[in-house]
């Protein structure tokens, strides 16, 4: 049996649920990160928001909430209409399920607790920016804990329902998420390259005025 023959066995193609959930994967980074760079050159949510820029964060912060909701109500719906695979119903593969989306949860949650809201969705962009780099954990496992876990999570749902659809759904996940990380972190060190050049020119300037006393 080729790869493909095998793979039509385990994946039922013909259910467009699988395909809505595959798009709204794809979708929500793509969403995020055109929105992102829009605000970052012309302030357009900061304005909406007369000029709240910490308002303007949260409120785009609710937006992909909500829409990794829909993108998780979607996938577990895909999966419901997808077969399950007997190699998939062992108590390990269980096991391994709950596994995964506790340290998925776990990376999720502390990366959020450390970075805060406006750090964790995007708050560079609108001119919100950490201090210092954070290199607490979650950050000294992985750079993306965010990203990581998530797709921990999506692994770790297919494996619970026993569905191979949902391991190539996790795939594809992960494909997102490289090309988001890919896409957004030199823009994101950009952001804070600048901001370290000002404050060297403004800490520079500070002590030239020192001199002068
Ligand atoms: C990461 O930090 C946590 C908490 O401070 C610590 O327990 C853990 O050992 C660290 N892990 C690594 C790989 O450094």
């Amino acid at each position: 049996m080729s790869l493909h023959e095998s793979l039509t066995k385990m994946v039922d193609f013909d259910q467009q649920s699988f395909f809505v959930s595959a798009a709204a994967i794809a979708f929500n980074p793509t969403f995020w990160n055109i929105v992102a760079r829009r605000e970052y050159r012309t302030k357009f949510l900061t304005r909406l928001f007369g000029g709240n820029s910490q308002a303007a964060c949260y409120a785009l912060a609710a937006t992909i909430f909500s829409l990794g909701l829909i993108r998780d109500f979607l996938y577990e719906r895909a999966l419901r209409d997808q077969p399950s695979h007997p190699a998939l119903e062992e108590p390990l593969v269980k096991y391994v399920a709950y596994v995964l989306l506790a340290v998925g949860n776990i990376f999720v949650i502390s990366s959020t607790w450390q970075l805060g809201i406006t750090g964790t969705f995007l708050g560079d962009y609108f001119g919100i920016l950490m201090d210092d780099i954070v290199t607490g954990f979650p950050f000294n496992i992985t750079n993306a804990p965010m990203y990581y876990g998530s797709t921990m999570s999506f692994l770790g749902t297919a494996l619970l329902y026993g569905k191979p659809a949902g391991i190539l759904l996790t795939l594809h996940v992960l494909l997102v998420y490289l090309t988001a990380i890919r896409f957004e972190n030199p823009f994101t060190a950009a952001i804070y390259a600048k901001r370290d050049r000002e404050r060297a020119k403004a800490t520079g300037k500070s002590v030239e005025s020192k001199k002068e006393l």
